[in-house]
């Protein structure tokens, strides 16, 4: 499926930047114009507080800002805006579940990871198991770069109380079997929260399809700004669960010896809330909704495809990540004999931006027996030349090492 017009022209920053390549979407998509757009509207002409004033701009805030809850709830097939919590990106919606369900749980307990986890989706947890006493377990990867399904059937057991998974993993671009490991937590009772943070820039995700109790995505890898971010989570259980920071906006009635809170999601939203990011997220939702999420999708997956062909054709190049299929196009490798900070500081020379080192996943580096690799991601401006960029950039890295 093509995409519908030439994306390249909305975004500035691709020129701007002189790169000849720009492949490092999974650290962070580049901005649509629209965007910008949007949130300069914000600061020229109607730059207020929201929840608070009761003036004109004010309102217009307001309910700009929360026209958008609305606009993420439909983009991810959500009950009602009220399911939808603005943070400032996945780490900070993740901190916020470890925090307030940590509390709930306690001795005896288990939280169900996977080996390909985030920092985000692990430290927090390895914290709150620490302050209350549960215990995390972890969903072995196969030699094919995918979950241990059996390994996941056995571990979660009665005792299991949240699973917590990468929906796509940024280090091996694998697409984790989600409806499935939801059908297991949910048979024994037990949450299920899906990292959408690299999942949801890329396809179609329903979270009702998904039955996911929570979820969490980036405005920055969702051509939004930075400094945004969604947590999902359905009604009753955000109803039911405890803040994690406090302070105003949060509340609904403060006295000197206690408080309460407001409702959900108001009560999660301690604070002026990033306005314009979350108004620059509306717009980058929107924009992708112009595209369409199978575009998107039909998109990543050529890309991807045409990258699997043509980086294992280069002498010493071996792909860390699974075949083509239920993965993103988030692609790690390695290059026999260089070192992958070395190789991006080269491909850098030839015009092509690449992250190396360990994608905030050093246990699986560690499993993977690897200090870290190279990873090139794509976003929807990205096409086939990019990936040839790559390959001559590979080759001039092999000249200049000498391998
Ligand atoms: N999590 C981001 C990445 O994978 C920063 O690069």
């Amino acid at each position: 499926m093509k995409l519908p017009h030439d994306i390249q022209k909305d975004f500035p920053s691709l020129h701007a930047m002189g790169m000849r390549a720009y492949l490092d979407s999974a650290a962070s998509s580049l901005t649509p114009v629209s965007v910008l757009e949007a949130m300069n509207d914000y600061y020229q002409n109607f730059r207020s507080n929201v929840h608070r004033g009761m003036y004109k701009t004010a309102g217009e805030a307001t309910e700009r800002y929360e026209a958008v809850r609305g606009i993420v709830a439909k983009f991810l097939n959500a009950s009602a805006p009220e399911e939808i919590v603005f943070t400032k990106g996945t780490t900070e919606a993740l901190n916020l579940l470890a925090t307030s369900l940590g509390r709930t749980f306690g001795p005896g307990d288990e939280v169900v990871l996977t080996e390909m986890e985030h920092h985000a989706n692990l430290v927090p947890w390895q914290e709150a198991a620490k302050r209350h006493g549960f215990v995390l377990k972890y969903i072995p990867i196969t030699k094919a770069y995918r979950l241990d399904m059996d390994a996941a059937r056995a571990l979660i057991t009665p005792k299991t109380k949240a699973v917590s998974i990468a929906h796509a993993s940024n280090a091996l671009g694998t697409v984790n079997p989600a409806k499935e490991l939801a059908a297991l937590a949910h048979a024994i009772g037990a949450l299920f929260i899906l990292d959408a943070a690299q999942s949801v820039p890329h396809m179609k995700v329903d979270v009702r399809d998904l039955d996911c109790d929570f979820l969490a995505f980036s405005g920055h890898k969702t051509y939004g700004p930075t400094g945004v971010g969604v947590l999902y989570g359905k009604k009753a259980l955000l109803e039911k669960m405890e803040p994690a920071q406090y302070g105003g906006d949060m509340i609904r009635e403060v006295k000197y010896e206690a408080s309460t809170w407001n409702d959900a999601p108001m009560k999660f939203e301690a604070g002026t809330p990033n306005i314009a990011g979350v108004i620059g997220l509306g717009a980058a939702i929107s924009y992708l909704e112009t595209i369409g999420m199978d575009a998107v999708e039909a998109h990543d997956r050529d890309l991807t495809a045409y990258a699997l062909e043509k980086l294992p054709a280069v002498p010493g190049v071996k792909i860390i990540g699974p075949e083509a299929g239920e993965r993103i196009g988030a692609i790690s490798f390695e290059v026999a004999g260089a070192h992958p900070h070395d190789l991006a500081t080269i491909f850098d020379r030839e015009g092509v931006a690449v992250r190396g080192g360990h994608h905030c996943a050093m246990p699986l580096m560690g499993k993977l027996g690897v200090t870290g690799t190279c990873r090139a991601s794509f976003g929807i401006y990205n096409g086939k030349e990019d990936v040839d960029a790559l390959v001559e950039a590979i080759q001039a890295a092999r000249a200049t090492l000498k391998l």
